[in-house]
């Protein structure tokens, strides 16, 4: 079982639209586990989650939780949100968990809940998944920590321009700065673009500067995604590229992407 949280600090920048793709292709023959911690539920939507639901159990409901709180693994996951893909679940995020960040502020090992949640289930979570994808919102925050601590690799997304770019390399450097004294290695393993019009210079330049700067050089994704409304059909039809366009080439785009990041020994 291999965790991947994917990151940034720059809003918009197509994090969530990564995690679910990528996520839709690996589910075609892994065992896959979305986890949503951005309160903005985006990843949660565009499965089809029913967030409005108030009996829908959450990610909420393991977060600032004492142990004997906490629901089972089998409660709180959503199964096969995605019909064509079987392997795929989901544990949804809440809009409340701007509340949850606030009381776990104080809390002891507030940046460990989600570790020690995995780790209490760890025979369950490694019995029935090969991949976890967490999708968090762009900030440091107490959770997003949580989710950038328990990760094996880390994912960077950017959109092609300057200040996505630069939410990147904002990232890594904060990203030190935390994991420091928390005693964790660097694993920030790749960099994906985004959302690129190949129309434009600016982009070909960004994506010129990403493959020699050196937070980049050695993590970049050499594929880019580029900016297509069938990729925005996702979100609305709620299901992946592979599942919405199986022979088109954006699917293909995905592919390589994944294939990527089995060399990097992301996945
Ligand atoms: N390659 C693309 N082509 C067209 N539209 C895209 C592409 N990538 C992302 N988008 C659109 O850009 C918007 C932002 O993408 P996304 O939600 O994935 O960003 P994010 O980084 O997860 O944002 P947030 O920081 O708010 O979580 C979405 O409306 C999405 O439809
Ligand atoms: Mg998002």
């Amino acid at each position: 079982m291999k965790i991947i949280t994917m990151a940034t600090l720059k809003g918009g920048a197509g994090k969530t639209m990564n995690t679910f793709n990528i996520a839709g292709i690996l589910a075609e023959k892994h065992r896959v586990l979305l986890i949503d911690v951005d309160p903005q539920c985006n990843l949660s939507n565009n499965c089809g989650v029913d967030i409005a639901d108030p009996d829908l159990k959450t990610v909420r409901d393991i977060l600032g939780k004492q142990p004997e709180d906490q629901p089972a693994p089998e409660e709180v996951i959503y199964k096969m949100p995605i019909t064509d893909l079987p392997n795929l679940d989901v544990i949804p995020s809440s809009i409340m968990l701007f509340d949850t960040e606030m009381n776990m502020v104080n809390a002891t090992g507030r940046e460990n809940f989600l570790k020690y949640y995995i780790d209490d289930n760890r025979e369950y979570f490694q019995n029935t998944y090969d991949y976890i994808l967490i999708d968090t919102n762009p900030s440091m925050s107490i959770i997003n920590i949580n989710a950038f601590y328990i990760a094996d690799s880390i994912v960077l997304t950017s959109d092609v321009s300057t200040n996505s770019v630069s939410g990147a390399e904002l990232f890594c450097s904060l990203w030190k700065s935390k994991r420091k004294p928390l005693r964790k290695e660097n694993n920030i393993a790749a960099l994906i673009l985004c959302n690129f019009d190949k129309r434009t210079n600016l982009g070909k330049d960004l994506i010129e500067y990403t493959g020699d700067a050196s937070f980049s050089q050695d993590i970049i994704i050499k594929t880019v995604v580029p900016a297509t409304v069938k990729l925005k059909n996702t979100e609305v039809e709620h299901q992946p590229v592979n599942v919405l366009y199986p022979k088109d080439e954006i699917r293909k785009t995905y592919d390589r992407i994944v294939d990527e990041l089995r060399e990097k020994g992301v996945l």
